[in-house]
């Protein structure tokens, strides 16, 4: 089992547990937010049968879900989850990508740095791949800001690729939101 320790400036990531269940099915459920997410459980018990499924997967290093924790109150303000792990390139993907009207005002920047984080220097990935919904504005704007290459595209989603060396270079360009 990896060890994490995720922590930037303003927010850390810890791993999901059973009795996050109820804050998972609210996130996931709220109009505000889901309109381009997929769409999941709001039954607690069943959200929490899912999360007992995916415990295994963690155990088998196929899968990590984090909860996004304000570093000042330990509140609890949002989910991502790496996944779908791949040989040749050793890719990952990255989603679950949620946060609540309580985040920190850079909880997107850190969260993002943290996950490369776990992906490239604890996983030893060498790229990152995800796709974004389209309308999804905003978060196109950020993982091209960030220095994400879109590769394609369907009638659903913009399909991207994060490489290794641009975390390499972030880690510099953003020490900030790590708080080094
Ligand atoms: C996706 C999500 C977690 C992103 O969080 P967010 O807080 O909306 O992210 P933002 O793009 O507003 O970024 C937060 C701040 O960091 C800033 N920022 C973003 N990228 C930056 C960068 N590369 N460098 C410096 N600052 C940056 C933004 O400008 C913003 O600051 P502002 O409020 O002063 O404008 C959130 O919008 C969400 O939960 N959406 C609903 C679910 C969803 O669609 N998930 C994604 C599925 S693919």
């Amino acid at each position: 089992m990896k060890e994490f320790n995720l922590k930037a400036s303003t927010i850390y990531l810890r791993l999901v547990t059973e009795s996050d269940a109820e804050f998972i099915c609210g996130l996931r459920n709220d109009e505000t937010l889901n309109t381009y997410i997929s769409q999941s459980t709001a039954d607690v018990e069943a959200q929490k049968k899912w999360i007992i499924n995916y415990k295994n997967k963690e155990k088998n290093n196929e899968e990590y879900y984090f909860m996004i924790c304000r570093n000042d109150t330990d509140e609890v303000i949002g989910t991502v989850r790496l996944y779908d792990f791949k040989e040749n390139p050793k890719s990952f993907c990255w989603g679950s990508w949620i946060l609540n009207e309580n985040k920190t005002k850079y909880a997107a920047v850190e969260s993002a740095l943290l996950v490369y984080e776990a992906g490239f220097s604890i996983l030893e990935f060498e790229q990152s791949h995800f796709e974004v919904m389209k309308g999804n504005d905003k978060v196109h704007s950020f993982h091209l800001k960030m220095g994400a290459n879109k590769i394609s595209e369907d009638e659903i989603n913009d399909y991207y690729i994060f490489p290794k060396l641009k975390y390499e270079e972030n880690k510099i360009q953003y020490s900030r939101f790590l708080g080094s």
